[in-house]
């Protein structure tokens, strides 16, 4: 099973360390915009965490299921008020099984990257189509790799520098890989996490839902269907499985 890098440290913090992607308008967003694609079906999330958006999606009515390898993210998840409404697996979503069928499957916050090597992602699209119902959809948020901003011959590039997080990316471009290295302050001294991941682009995206056997629906640079232009630094793409044939057809 892959490494879980979201440990008891981890998990207690994770939260209060990312309070822009818990803004009430930044979950909103996403979340009016995977209920309107989920209708009347159930949704899965891979990597759910602490359940930042399959609890609010819930509380939208909508049946929610996640796989998270942490136990102790979902911890986390299962101390919320809300959570009884959303099911839990314990597993890695490249190959972990649920059961049911789902009207939607979402991975957000960069999570697809946490698959460090292509194989690993191709057989989570796979995974995720084996899931869907036939016409439903899978939805991945994650960001651009910041190539462009990589100066020639260099390999690492600073993501934030505050007075308590310092975060570093470091770049191994040939094995399209990077790892991000956070110096954060714990009780007045700074930790190092370090964590790897595989960076990956919108069309290897496609491909890998080409043979997964979905098709591009729409590819914006935000939950609001902001477009998706050369300057986004990020994209939200939804791919679609094909429907079933009508009853009778050859
Ligand atoms: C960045 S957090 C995102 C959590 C949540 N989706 C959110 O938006 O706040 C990534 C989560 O994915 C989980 N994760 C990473 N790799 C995984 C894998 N291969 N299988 C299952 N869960 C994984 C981690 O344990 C963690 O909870």
């Amino acid at each position: 099973m892959a490494e879980n890098y979201f440990g008891e440290g981890v998990a207690e913090r994770y939260d209060e360390s990312s309070p822009e992607m818990f803004d009430p308008a930044v979950v909103d967003s996403a979340v009016d915009f995977l209920a309107g694609l989920a209708g009347d079906g159930a949704a899965l999330e891979l990597g759910i965490g602490t359940g930042r958006i399959a609890i609010p999606l819930s509380r939208r009515g909508v049946r929610v299921h996640g796989i998270d390898l942490s136990p102790q993210m979902v911890a986390q998840l299962r101390a919320k008020p809300g959570a009884e409404g959303v099911g839990v697996t314990v597993g890695d979503f490249a190959t972990a099984t649920v059961e049911g069928r789902f009207s939607l499957a979402y991975l957000v916050f960069n999570t697809i990257n946490n698959l460090t090597t292509q194989d690993g992602q191709v057989a989570c699209f796979q995974n995720v189509a084996a899931h869907l119902e036939p016409g439903g959809c899978f939805v991945i948020e994650v960001g651009i790799p910041q190539l462009q901003r990589l100066p020639p011959g260099e390999t690492v590039r600073p993501f934030t520098v505050t007075p308590t997080h310092l975060g570093f990316d470091e770049y191994d471009v040939a094995n399209q890989g990077l790892i991000s290295h956070h110096y954060s302050v714990v009780d007045g001294r700074f930790e190092l996490m370090s964590v790897p991941f595989r960076y990956v682009w919108p069309a290897e995206l496609d491909l890998m839902a080409r043979l997964a056997g979905m098709t591009l629906e729409g590819r914006w640079s935000g939950w609001r269907r902001e477009p998706y232009t050369s300057d986004s630094t990020r994209h939200v793409s939804v791919w679609r499985k094909p429907a079933a044939p009508p009853q009778g057809s050859l």
